[in-house]
């Protein structure tokens, strides 16, 4: 199966013949876990691992893109992660910078929407600046929806729809009987897009730490010992190949 994208506008792209491009998920979701340790392996400071994992970031972002995956969520900060020292969180929030501003005319001209999912209002503000403008000049973009989550909690995704849809019952705006699954579905950051459909973690941690936990109700998941700057694009087909080997039921019976 062939498929022509601008990414390598030269040739056209031939998708691995295993996979299936009439099953491919809609919405893969990446937990980006090992960079510290790749890192150490090396005697490499933490941050170091950090920037290794941008290059791997670009390397998955394009391939999903080629793929024509429409909703990669990459899970980049937690509500969690401020506990770090704060020379590593400046450093991710450098990173985050860099990588917007270096980014941004290939995403852009490869009709990617750089969106983002969290809090970001806690975020320095030159990093919410960024991510307004990527999103301004790509939210009427067709491609992939590359969701960056950050300042991210499944936890705090549902406190904060809870929060909106407590003003909205005060203010007339819902009733209780309007409460259904879709609905709460609709005030999550991920409101409007599929949930998950794989969640991939590498690095050989086998928890969600706080990721998409309302939407993973039916996601499959695919973990491996891969630390996160070592994943290539032959790790994501794995992935993807298991995945399409999977008998998902949602509770039914096949
Ligand atoms: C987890 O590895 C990784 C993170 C908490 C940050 C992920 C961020 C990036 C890859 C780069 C910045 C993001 C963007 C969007 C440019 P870890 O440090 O917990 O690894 P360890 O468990 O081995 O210590």
């Amino acid at each position: 199966m062939w498929k022509l994208f601008k990414w390598n506008s030269k040739d056209s792209y031939k998708i691995s013949d295993e996979l299936d491009i009439d099953n491919l998920p809609r919405h893969i979701a990446i937990i980006m876990d090992g960079n510290g340790r790749w890192a150490k392996e090396k005697n490499l400071p933490r941050t170091a691992g950090h920037r290794a994992g941008v290059e791997t970031i670009r390397e998955i972002v394009k391939e999903c893109s080629k793929l024509g995956i429409k909703y990669l969520t990459l899970y980049a900060f937690s509500t969690e992660n401020w506990k770090r020292p704060i020379e590593e969180v400046n450093a991710l929030m450098k990173l985050l910078v860099e990588y917007l501003r270096g980014e941004f005319e290939e995403l852009n001209s490869n009709n990617v929407i750089i969106n983002s999912i969290g809090d970001t209002s806690k975020l320095p503000l030159v990093c919410q600046k960024e991510l307004k403008y990527a999103y301004d000049k790509t939210k009427n973009n067709t491609g992939l929806v590359l969701n960056l989550a950050l300042n991210y909690g499944g936890r705090d995704d549902i406190v904060n729809a809870f929060k909106k849809l407590y003003k909205d019952l005060k203010y007339g705006k819902l009733k209780e009987e309007d409460i259904s699954e879709d609905l709460v579905s609709s005030y999550l950051y991920t409101a409007g897009m599929p949930d998950p459909d794989i969640i991939i973690r590498p690095s050989g941690e086998q928890r969600l730490s706080n990721f998409l936990l309302w939407q993973c109700a039916y996601s499959e998941f695919w973990m491996s010992n891969i630390k996160w700057p070592d994943f290539r694009k032959e790790h994501l087909h794995q992935a993807i190949l298991d995945y399409q080997k999977r008998n998902r039921r949602f509770g039914g019976i096949k």
